[in-house]
């Protein structure tokens, strides 16, 4: 028989084409998942990576309300052209305590996986408000009501506590003292602040908005923003030591 005569079966009925499209795909699907069900973690550990703070996860779940997601990916892929417009390329332990992960899939906007300590948080507040006052050409649109509205503080518990749910090793102790935290961290030099401290001893406090009479979805968005990309010491990370 010919190799077309074997082949003609399949060719002429799609029936038969259509089941040995489906063993096909079902071997390819064996080969690609059934390893994985034998490896303990997928997620290389990796030094620095902490969960956010109270104030950086508000801020992660404001960034998810205003849809910045559909401009802005969080993931630099290993390619030249990527890495060298925006940093080392993400690893798998970056993203391991974002739930839902931001990667996103549309880059209107640059990705943000690095942004943190890229610009002040000046900067982030007046491009926040007004993007053109900075950038005259950015097609992004302003966010001014952020520096208005108050933190909603009502289900920062619930909101650690949840988190905890999928894996995200917040303690008890983090979690009871959520609220007063969220404010220390935007409260320099009070005792929530020094409380803050001891729970979180390497995040950042500051006044992030720049107006230190309130505590507002500003400063929540902006802490988050400036802590993107910065768990990682990349000047110290060795991709070698990981290797397997
Ligand atoms: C309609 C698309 C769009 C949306 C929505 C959007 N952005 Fe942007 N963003 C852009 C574009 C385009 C730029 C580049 C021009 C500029 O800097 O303004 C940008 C730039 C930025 C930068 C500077 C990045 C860099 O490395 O220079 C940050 C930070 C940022 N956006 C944050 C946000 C946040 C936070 C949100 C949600 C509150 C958001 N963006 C929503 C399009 C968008």
């Amino acid at each position: 028989m010919s190799a077309w005569k074997k082949h003609e079966v399949f060719e002429k009925n799609s029936f038969v084409l259509l089941v040995g499209i489906l063993v096909m795909v079902a071997i390819g699907g064996l080969v690609e998942i059934a390893p994985l069900f034998y490896l303990k973690s997928t997620i290389e550990k990796t030094e620095g990576m902490r969960p956010y703070t109270p104030l950086e996860l508000t801020g992660r779940n404001i960034y998810i309300r205003e849809g910045c997601y559909l401009c802005h990916s969080q993931m630099i892929r290993p390619m030249r052209d990527e890495m060298e417009r925006y940093g080392h390329f993400s690893l798998a332990a970056e993203s391991m305590y974002d739930h839902p992960f931001q990667w996103g899939s549309k880059r209107t906007g640059p990705d943000l996986a690095r942004v943190g300590g890229k610009y002040s948080d000046d900067w982030h507040v007046e491009h926040l408000k007004d993007p053109r006052s900075l950038v005259p050409a950015s097609i992004m649109p302003g966010y001014p009501f952020l520096a208005e509205n108050k933190l909603d503080t009502r289900d920062i518990e619930a909101a650690l506590s949840v988190n905890t749910i999928v894996g995200v090793p917040y303690t008890e102790e983090q979690i009871a003292n959520a609220k007063s935290d969220l404010w220390g961290q935007a409260k320099p030099d009070t005792d929530a602040a020094y409380a803050f401290e001891e729970r979180w001893p390497t995040a950042t406090i500051r006044d992030f908005d720049g107006n230190p009479g309130e505590v507002t979805e500003m400063d929540a968005l902006v802490a988050y923003l400036q802590v993107l990309g910065t768990m990682v010491d990349f000047s110290i990370y060795d991709d070698k030591a990981n290797a397997r």
